[in-house]
């Protein structure tokens, strides 16, 4: 069993604390009666507490004269803001009621200060072992009780995270920044100034504009036809299930206006969710639409509008006026309503209701739409079972809309229709992202994150895209705006963060660890695992609850062959649940998940490795971590340098981090050293080179490890890169092998003879390089596995590429093809994709010397393409450079131009300082120039090779520059080709590179047949 074993005893939570305290006349209080003052201030507590419940807050704590109460907390509300909100305004006119009392029997004083914030806050059992109680901690807190020490006598405060999720609910009024002891920057401040004009977020979004209504043509074609058949006389019902922001109000929304548009009437209401406590609120709203109340009609005129439209429809309705107008609020003072007990009451309405819709005088179809019934009270609920059950046969068509775990107690008419709203597809996606940001280039790349963020929720995409631009990632306006800087950590926006937790925390306790478990793996995660990691006692249960996160829409199934593979189904409801948990039980669940990856997968290892050193690592185990970080680094290996760098500085900064022991040691200098053999590939600032170079030294002279010290002095002195002479590079060579030698480990001996080598090619040392490629093949005696990995990925394909580029600069092209071949062979056999490319580097080549350009060509190009995928600066430079030197060979002088300037930007973008090449490619580059008529360029350009040659030895490479200046001084009609040409031939002669001889040759035929 792989549990966590940790009980979730605190989360991390969204929430709006609140903060109220009654301020009384302290000199009055004295001379009051102890018991007679106790009284009043349990008059008071019990208003603030009650105001609190109402709303389904929790009061936190009684503070001496006031309290402290939490709004999302334990249970999540998505609304949290907005109920601490409206338990404030009836906080302060219920205690301005009180007061006005407590003034005229006793001649106190009295008012009440509230503060309201929101934000995170630890939410769970907090105190001492036994003793302790569900409370909120947290900045968030504070700041509340800062705002009601702001807030004057009789008002309530918001901070600006607060007035965000309230606003459009409510009117706030802007006081300002305000200096607040505690908090790093200045803060808003908005007074709670009375209700506001929105009920629901379509009010909200209706106030802001719209954006343009996108897809959902099918779903629209259904309710169209159920309207023809209310008009028809044959009633409808449609209830449409949708999961929060996805678009039902929407639709209701456009369906209403379309019916308007036709002279159809609509009447609306909706539950909200802190109304379940309250019965009729829904109700009630849509009885005032139906009779076209408005908010200040006096009351005469409300009573006249109830009496003439009832009246008008059936007289019969005369007798229930009494009861319509008491329970709009309006009863009238000759007509008093009888005595009833309040389920005689829900009755009767209920009846009249009923008979409303059902009228047989009625001629116009109508329309009803009640929206949100997850959150309807109970007696609106029955109201409403009756109201559907009694559609059939008129003119009306009912629409209802609720979330997905909502379970109707109602059976609606026999012809009801549900409709289950999906998210918005990709197409759709993309047109309403157009149409909320605009069309501006710079925002290509922000259409695929938004879409795999908001996984097509309309609602999450508006929010957003709001927030981007809140944040100034996005500039300019709504409909137009432009990519300010590159989006890398676009958060939850808190107005969606609170819908996402709310939903989560009304799954039960065992579903919500398990979704906090599976959150933590990641996207998705396999059943057996998840099994392991949640801690599921027996698989029976885990199957229910598995269910339970299915069927409430929070997983789905991603695979169900060869093993189950659950999967979130929205992203954004991972990084909630990832990111409700505290630390301590993230970190024991990411060990956890990692320990089931390696037990599941016992042939995946290797493959896996990266990842399960990643949930290591955040599972604060580093040693394991930093394991698995190397063996992911070893098997990323040459073939993905990146990735392998990048393993290889995590492995260090782990080990760096524990204490030192025998492994870490060798983990240390191991990664350490690696780094270095990446450098060379890829670039590494040159301080970061000379701090790794003395970091391993240190660990290595410290331990007595010989084998590192080869590598090392390798690494240091004999690599690729390096601004020095071939003498000393040899010589850096020579040092590096008798350590190996010392050290006798068979592997290295070979690694570093076969990287050591490549001095010699430099230095036009052919001897010594076939002599040392002998060596390589005799000590490996036919075993290509030998010294693999070390410092290049296959000794044995690049000793038998050594042989084949010793023919070829001896003009043996028959027996350099065939050396080449089975170079080319090894290395794809060995799965070394670097060595590959050099050897068809060479190959590209020796085609193009042998006369056949195009096919030189031909293989230099694919060799860009296969080594463009290594993503390494040296391989690529060197592919493009081969393809350069066939492309001359082609006489194709732009197209050679362009791949030489290629590598050597990739160079110099990545590398400091000469490299060994830096001769060869500003040679080559000359005669490309040559060929295009720049020959005063192509002189300079060779004039400067010839020094860098001359200076450091390259005696591979001298012969070349000086070719190209002698050639590039003839075109150019310049004194000194013969010179040069006679110094390269020189060279060539005492190096015995007879290609180059060749070439010179020639050259200096052209020349003297010029001059005659
Ligand atoms: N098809 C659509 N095209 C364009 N915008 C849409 C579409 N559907 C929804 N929206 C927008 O997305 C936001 C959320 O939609 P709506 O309020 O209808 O969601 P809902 O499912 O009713 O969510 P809830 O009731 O949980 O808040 C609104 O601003 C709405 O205008
Ligand atoms: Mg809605």
């Amino acid at each position: 069993m792989i549990g966590t074993g940790i009980e979730s005893d605190g989360e991390r939570k969204q929430v709006t604390v609140l903060f109220a305290d009654v301020k009384g006349s302290m000199d009055l209080a004295e001379q009051q009666d102890p018991e007679q003052w106790r009284e009043i201030m349990q008059g008071f507590f019990a208003i603030l507490a009650d105001e609190v419940r109402r709303f389904e807050g929790t009061v936190d704590k009684f503070t001496g004269d006031g309290i402290m109460a939490i709004f999302g907390a334990p249970v999540a509300h998505e609304d949290h803001a907005r109920r601490a909100c409206y338990a404030a305004l009836r906080m302060l006119d219920d205690i301005s009621d009180y007061a006005a009392e407590l003034r005229r029997r006793h001649g106190l004083n009295f008012s009440v200060r509230i503060g309201i914030n929101s934000g995170e806050v630890v939410a769970g059992a907090i105190g001492a072992e036994g003793d302790s109680e569900y409370t909120a901690i947290g900045h968030t807190v504070g700041l509340a009780q800062r705002m009601e020490a702001l807030a004057e006598p009789g008002k309530a405060y918001l901070t600006e995270r607060a007035a965000e999720l309230a606003r459009g609910f409510f009117e706030l009024e802007d006081l300002g920044e305000f200096e607040i002891k505690g908090a790093s920057r200045p803060v808003r401040v908005f007074e709670l100034a009375g209700v506001g004009s929105a009920r629901s977020r379509l009010d909200l979004s209706r106030e802001r504009g719209f954006s343009r209504f996108v897809g959902r043509d099918e779903e629209m074609a259904t309710l169209d036809e159920a309207l023809e058949r209310a008009k028809a006389g044959e009633g409808a019902a449609v209830g449409i299930v949708a999961e929060p922001g996805i678009g039902e109000s929407r639709l209701c929304h456009e369906l209403a206006e379309r019916a308007r548009a036709s002279g159809i009437e609509v009447f609306e209401c909706q539950a909200q969710s802190h109304g379940r406590e309250i019965p009729f609120m829904p109700v009630l709203q849509m009885l005032r639409s139906y009779f076209g109340i408005a908010d200040n009609d006096p009351e005469r005129i409300v009573r006249e509008k109830i009496a003439g439209r009832a009246l008008l429809l059936d007289p019969g309705f005369a007798d229930d006026l009494p009861l319509l107008f008491d329970f709009l609020g309006v009863p009238d003072p000759d007509r008093p309503l009888p005595q009833l007990s309040a389920e005689a009451r829900h009755r009767a309405l209920r009846g009249v209701v009923c008979r409303l819709v059902r009228a047989p005088q009625r001629r116009d179809p109508i329309v009803t739409i009640v929206e949100d019934l997850h959150w309807i009270d109970e007696a609106s609920e029955v109201l409403l079972g009756e109201l559907l059950g009694s559609v059939d046969g008129t003119q009306t068509l009912a629409i209802v809309n609720f979330r997905p775990e909502y379970e109707a107690p109602w059976t609606g008419p026999p012809d009801y229709r549900e409709i289950s709203l999906e998210p918005l597809g990709q197409a759709d996606t993309l047109e309403l992202l157009h149409d909320l940001a605009g069309g501006d280039p710079s925002l290509d790349g922000l259409a695929k994150l938004v879409h795999a963020r908001t996984a097509g929720n309309p609602f999450f995409i508006e929010e957003i895209v709001r927030a981007l631009a809140e944040s100034g990632y996005l500039e300019g306006e709504r409909g137009a705006y432009r990519l300010a800087r590159p989006v890398e950590d676009a958060g939850v926006p808190a107005t969606v963060q609170t819908v996402l937790a709310a939903r989560i925390d009304r799954l039960g306790p065992e579903a919500k660890r398990l979704l906090q478990a599976a959150s933590v793996a990641g996207k998705e995660i396999g059943e057996r695992a998840l099994v392991l990691v949640g801690g599921l006692a027996d698989r029976e249960e885990g199957e229910e609850t598995l269910r339970e996160l299915i069927e409430a829409g929070f997983l789905y199934e991603l695979e169900l062959y060869p093993e189950r593979v659950l999967a979130f189904r929205h992203p954004l409801t991972r990084e909630v649940a990832y990111g409700s948990q505290l630390a301590e039980q993230r970190a024991a669940t990411h060990a956890a998940v990692a320990r089931a990856t390696i037990e599941l997968n016992p042939d995946r290892h290797d493959e896996l490795a990266a990842l399960i050193a990643s949930h290591m690592e955040q599972g604060g185990e580093k040693l394991e971590a930093a394991r698995w970080a190397a063996r992911a680094a070893h098997w990323a290996g040459h073939s993905r340098p990146h990735d392998a760098l990048r393993l290889w500085q995590t492995v260090t900064d782990l080990v760096d981090q524990l204490d030192q022991s025998e492994e870490t040691d060798a983990l240390g200098v191991s990664s350490r050293l690696l780094q270095l053999d990446y450098a060379w590939r890829l670039g590494m600032e040159r301080q970061e080179v000379t701090r790794l170079e003395a970091e391993a030294a240190e660990i290595a002279r410290r331990i007595g490890d010989l084998r590192s010290l080869a590598l090392l002095q390798m690494l240091r002195y004999a690599r690729p890169g390096l601004e020095q002479t071939t003498a000393e590079w040899i010589a850096g060579v020579a040092e590096a092998r008798r350590l190996a030698d010392e050290a006798d480990d068979i592997h290295l001996r070979v690694a570093i003879r076969a990287a050591g080598s490549y001095a010699y090619l430099c230095a036009a040392d052919f001897d010594r390089l076939e002599r040392t490629a002998d060596e390589v093949l005799e000590l490996a005696a036919g075993d290509p596995g030998i010294g693999a990995g070390i410092i290049i990925g296959s000794p044995v394909a690049w000793a038998l590429g050594a042989k084949a580029i010793v023919r070829r600069e001896r003009g043996a092209f028959e027996e350099c093809e065939r050396f080449l071949e089975r170079g080319l062979q090894i290395a794809e056999e060995q799965g070394d994709p670097e060595t590959a490319s050099w050897n068809r580097g060479t190959k590209s080549l020796l085609l193009a010397m042998r006369g056949d350009a195009e096919a030189g060509v031909a293989v230099g190009r694919r060799n860009c393409e296969l080594t463009e995928r290594l993503g390494d600066v040296f391989s690529r430079s060197l592919a493009l450079g081969n393809l350069g030197a066939a492309q001359l060979a082609a006489e194709d002088y732009a197209g050679a131009l362009d791949s030489f300037e290629e590598a050597e930007r990739l160079h110099r973008e990545a590398m400091e300082g000469g490299d060994e090449l830096e001769a060869w490619r500003a040679a080559v580059r000359a005669q490309a120039l040559i060929g295009l008529g720049r020959a005063e360029e192509a002189i300079e350009l060779a004039a400067g090779a010839v020094e860098v040659a001359r200076r450091r030895e390259l005696f591979w490479s001298l012969p070349l520059t000086l070719l190209a200046l002698g050639r590039a001084r003839a075109a150019a009609g310049q004194d000194g080709a013969r010179e040069a040409l006679d110094e390269a031939a020189a060279v060539a002669t005492a190096t015995e590179g007879r290609t180059t001889l060749t070439a010179i040759e020639e050259e200096r035929e052209a020349l003297g047949a010029a001059a005659r």
